[in-house]
Parts: C-alpha cells; sequence; structure tokens
C-alpha cells in the first residue's frame, strides 16, 4: 500500500483530474471565505502519510491544522470510534449521563496542570472552549473585562473573535466586538518591541499591562481573565520567554484575575509536554482545549479549577458538546499521548528543529527557527537585518513544498509552521527538512 511509504510519491501533475474536479465543484457551492493555500484534495491518511485522490502521497507536517494528533486513522482511535458508533451516537451529555463523557473528564483531571480539582464543560470545537472560559471567567469574578494579546487568535464565534488579534481580515466587517477586551503586545522576541534580548529581558512587555491598560483603560478589579496563548499559533508558533508567563501569573494572582491558557494549538502533546504552559512551571485557572484532544473527532474543552467551575444547571450547556463518539476518541489519544507520542513529539521534534537550524546558514530567506517538540515556526525575512517580511516568498516556499510532496501550512504574515502528527518518525523528519530545504532553494533562486 502505498500510504505505508515514509517518503511522497507524486504521480500526476498537480492537482491531478480527479482533484481538479472536485475542487471545480466546490468553487460553485463552499463559502469562499476558507483559506485553501494549495489544491490539496485527501482520498485516505494513514500516521503521518496522506493520499490523494489521484494516487499522489504525501508527507503531512500540516495535521489539518494541528489536529489529526495520533496519526491519520490510527488504529486504536478508529477501533475506540467504531465500537461507540455501533452501540449509540448521541445522547447529549448536558441532559444524560453516558461513561465515555465521564472518563474523560477523569482522565483530563489527571493531566491537566491546574491545581485543585478539577472540572470540564465539553462544546465541540476552540472556539467553543474559548466561549465556555469566557462566560465562566465573568461568571464566576463578577466582573466584565478581559485581556488578551497581539498576534493571538482565540476562534471566530464573536466571544472569542473579541479576543482574536491575528489577523485584520478576520475581524473586518463583523464589528462591534464584545466590549471590555483589551489587547497587550505578546512577547515575540525575534521583534521585541522594546529592543531587549530575550535571554537577559525580565519580560518587559508585561509592564505594559500595568503601566498602560490598568492605568489608563480599566481597572484590574475589574478584570475577569487574562487569556494567554503559551506559544503563539496562527500568530506565527511564537515563543515566549518562561518569564512572560510566569510574569503573568504573578499579576493575575496579584488582583484576583483568572489566567487561562488557550492550549487549542499546543496542548495534547505537540509541545513535548501534555501542555505547553507545563514548560513554564506556571499552574493558570482555565484551559481551553481542542484540535488534537480527539485524533479528528470534533471536541472542545474548557477545564477548570473546580473551585471555579460552580456554575448552576442550565448556567451553559450544548447540545453536541462531548459527543460520546468524540469522548471515545479522545480517552484512546490520551492513551496513546501518554504512552509514547508525547515523548516521540519531544525527540523527533528535537531532530526536526535540529535539522532546520542547520539550513540556517545556507538559506538568507530563514529569518528565525523556534518552537516546542512538534511545533516549529520558522520565519522568513527578506533582509536578516531590517528582518523585512518575506510574505509573497512564504507562500512561494509552501506551495514549493506542496509540489515536492510535503504539507505545510503558513502562520502569520511570514512563517511556515511544521505542525506533524506526533507520530512523525526520524526519518520522516529528515524528509521534510530535505524538501523544505529545496523548496526554500527554488523561490530563492527566482527571486535573485
Ligand atoms: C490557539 C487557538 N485557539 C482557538 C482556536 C479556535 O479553534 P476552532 O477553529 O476549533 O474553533 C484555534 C484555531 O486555530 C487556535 O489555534
Amino acid at each position: 500500500m502505498t500510504l505505508m511509504n515514509t517518503t511522497p510519491q507524486l504521480n500526476t501533475p498537480l492537482p491531478g483530474p480527479k482533484a481538479k474536479a472536485i475542487i471545480a465543484r466546490d468553487a460553485h457551492v463552499v463559502s469562499p471565505s476558507y483559506t485553501r493555500g494549495y489544491p490539496l484534495v485527501i482520498e485516505r491518511g494513514y500516521g503521518a502519510m496522506v493520499e490523494d485522490v489521484d494516487g499522489n502521497v504525501f508527507l503531512d507536517c500540516a495535521a489539518g491544522i494541528a489536529v489529526t494528533a495520533t496519526g491519520h486513522s490510527h488504529p486504536d482511535v478508529v477501533n475506540a470510534i467504531t465500537e461507540q458508533a455501533q452501540r449509540f451516537l448521541h445522547m447529549s451529555g448536558t441532559d444524560f449521563y453516558y461513561e465515555a463523557q465521564v472518563k474523560l473528564a477523569e482522565d483530563l483531571a489527571a493531566v491537566v496542570p491546574i491545581d485543585g480539582g478539577v472540572r470540564s464543560f465539553f462544546g465541540n470545537s476552540g472556539t467553543e472552549a474559548i466561549e465556555a472560559c469566557i462566560k465562566l471567567a465573568r461568571y464566576a469574578t463578577k466582573r466584565d473585562n478581559l485581556i488578551a494579546f497581539l498576534g493571538g487568535f482565540h476562534g471566530r464565534t464573536l466571544g472569542a473573535l473579541s479576543l482574536t488579534a491575528s489577523k485584520a481580515i478576520q475581524r473586518r466587517g463583523f464589528g462591534p466586538m464584545m466590549p471590555g477586551v483589551y489587547h497587550a503586545p505578546y512577547a515575540d522576541c525575534y521583534r521585541c518591541p522594546l529592543g531587549l534580548k530575550s535571554e537577559s529581558c525580565a519580560a518587559e512587555c508585561i509592564d505594559y499591562i500595568e503601566d498602560q491598560i490598568f492605568l489608563h483603560l480599566v481597572s484590574p478589579d475589574e478584570v475577569a481573565a487574562i487569556v494567554v496563548e503559551p506559544i503563539q499559533g496562527e500568530g506565527g508558533y511564537v515563543v515566549p520567554p518562561d518569564k512572560f508567563i510566569q510574569r503573568l501569573r504573578e499579576l493575575t494572582t496579584t488582583h484576583g484575575i483568572l489566567l487561562v491558557a488557550d492550549e487549542v494549538q499546543s496542548g495534547m502533546g505537540r509541545s513535548g509536554k501534555m501542555f505547553a504552559i507545563e514548560h513554564t512551571g506556571v499552574r493558570p485557572d482555565m484551559i481551553a482545549i481542542a484540535k488534537g484532544i480527539a485524533s479528528g473527532m470534533p471536541l472542545g474543552v474548557a477545564a477548570a479549577r473546580a473551585d471555579i467551575m460552580t456554575w448552576p444547571p442550565g448556567a451553559h450547556a450544548s447540545t453536541f458538546g462531548g459527543n460520546p463518539v468524540s469522548c471515545a476518541a479522545a480517552v484512546a489519544t490520551i492513551k496513546l499521548l501518554k504512552a509514547r507520542l508525547i515523548a516521540n513529539a519531544a525527540e523527533v521534534g528535537a531532530h526536526l528543529m535540529a535539522a532546520l537550524k542547520a539550513l540556517e546558514g545556507k538559506h538568507p530567506l530563514i529569518g528565525d527557527v523556534r518552537g516546542r517538540g512538534l511545533m516549529i515556526g520558522v520565519e522568513l525575512v527578506r533582509d536578516r537585518k531590517t528582518k523585512e517580511r518575506a510574505t509573497d516568498e512564504r507562500d512561494a516556499v509552501v506551495t514549493a513544498a506542496f509540489e515536492r510532496g510535503l504539507l505545510l501550512l503558513g502562520a502569520g504574515r511570514n512563517a511556515i509552521r511544521f505542525s506533524p502528527p506526533l507520530v512523525l518518525s526520524k526519518a520522516q523528519a529528515d524528509t521534510a527538512a530535505r524538501i523544505f530545504d529545496e523548496a526554500l532553494t527554488e523561490v530563492e533562486k527566482s527571486r535573485r
């Protein structure tokens, strides 16, 4: 079977004839708001490999936007889904009980880095997890306001969108946003707004919250929560210094503000730990989880300190949230992550990071390589001194990689993300780095 290959194999020009026909149909009937960077029409997937409808095989370093944590259609996950689907598909955990949801909540309580007891609210997506966090933070603190970060992405429903400050197009035309949201600069050390070096800074960017937001805009005793991605995802795979998150914890504790970690993209083993915030030693009050948790089945979770999640029956619920099939997939996913895949993300992630860093000397387009585990960003620049963003070049590199059989996604204005399934092998990481090298060479040649 071709999908057992660990290297790409292209048999047709891209897109092939079957892919072309499906894309032509899509153009008439599917929302044009989707951002398809290249014409991949998937037929099936296995592990870190994907086959398209024309029989072309790709190495997947996108994982359906950092979702398929255990690889495509992992047999244990498929078995769990099948077994559950054969018994019942839905009963609504909102009004009835089933064991899969309880088991998942127990498993989460054992792994989320929140002090004290932990309770989970179940939705269907990352944005629903964030909505639940926003509502619970307001409910629990009886305060209205929220602070989030520039460059952050938290989802597209209107509450979450009001926190999102990634790309203006995501907000354009949808206002007014939810009131009471303030944005602070994120610790993007490659482009430090204060001109500091991350090794020696004290996360002075946090001062902006105290010296500007609290002074000029909103009193801290009216702020319900600060919502932060421990590693910024859509914003460009930006890793802040640990001090940034640690100072946020101090600040929130001082003022009785809740700290919400949005681990929708960085969680579930991707960073080489179950949650990226564990790298910093900080214990947040709530964690938003989605994407990788159920290996591709829709599921979003707001996990919170039990003494915070005390809202009464009827306060918040979702018909489909935590449906039994997604819960079964998540229980199987967590088992696989704990057994092997978190460790694999750390080990193969370090290997891939070294391979990508080794390309820095050869490719002037590379401005920065950063990340944790299998959450790696490469920022492309036109000039290393001025750090002028190489946005067109980034898009061209992603396309050139696709044409060689490597699936990548952009992040932020000019970064490329490597977010493969956590089953990626070292040999596949080497293949990804080799194809990336070739794609960079092609684009650099064409721009000379
Ligand atoms: C950090 C983060 N939060 C929230 C979301 C929203 O998740 P969803 O698209 O499942 O609503 C995303 C999606 O990319 C994300 O990366």
